[in-house]
């Protein structure tokens, strides 16, 4: 392994080690134990897809850090952390995947606001227009458009024959 590719593996494990920490209070959560046990994107779970937006997303962050941003890395890993959230219990709330698609943001934000109560507007709209641009109001923050960015580049990677991006979480 090249020198370049051991500093990615590193960077990549410490970011998943600082998810657990800045997310501990969202992962011990009934609700994320819930997002643990459904599946999503055929062949992942809620939470697992969440961890991973939130490893993607906070190494996105700090590589902004470093140039020209002063992001918040963990607002950052709660918002990904709960992006999703809304869509527990799918089954039961919605009647159709557009259903699913279209609601899901703004119900993920309610339980965002029920678990973190005290974050700021800006907060609860990156995760409830992460679906951007399938809901058509875009992000209106550099968090919500990580979140919106490393959403898709997760379940690109759920959906491809690599292995899921987030499997330690079940380690
Ligand atoms: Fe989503
Ligand atoms: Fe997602």
């Amino acid at each position: 392994m090249s020198a370049r590719k051991k500093l990615k593996e590193a960077e990549r494990l410490i970011a998943y080690r600082d998810v657990f920490h800045y997310g501990k209070d969202i992962v011990e959560t009934d609700i994320f134990k819930e997002a643990m046990a459904q599946t999503h994107h055929r062949k992942t779970t809620v939470g697992d897809h969440s961890a991973s937006v939130a490893v993607i997303a906070l190494r996105m962050c700090r590589k902004l850090n470093r140039r020209v941003c002063h992001l918040d890395e963990r607002r950052v890993v709660l918002a990904a952390l709960t992006h999703d959230l809304g869509i527990v219990g799918r089954h039961e709330k919605y009647s159709t995947n557009i259903e699913t698609y279209l609601r899901h943001p703004s119900d993920s934000a309610k339980i965002a606001m029920d678990l973190l109560p005290d974050m700021n507007k800006k907060f609860y709209r990156s995760i409830s227009r992460h679906m951007f641009p399938l809901t058509i109001l875009p992000p209106t923050s550099m968090e919500g458009l990580i979140i919106s960015v490393a959403d898709k580049m997760a379940s690109f990677k759920d959906i491809s024959p690599r292995k899921a991006y987030s499997s330690t979480l079940n380690q």
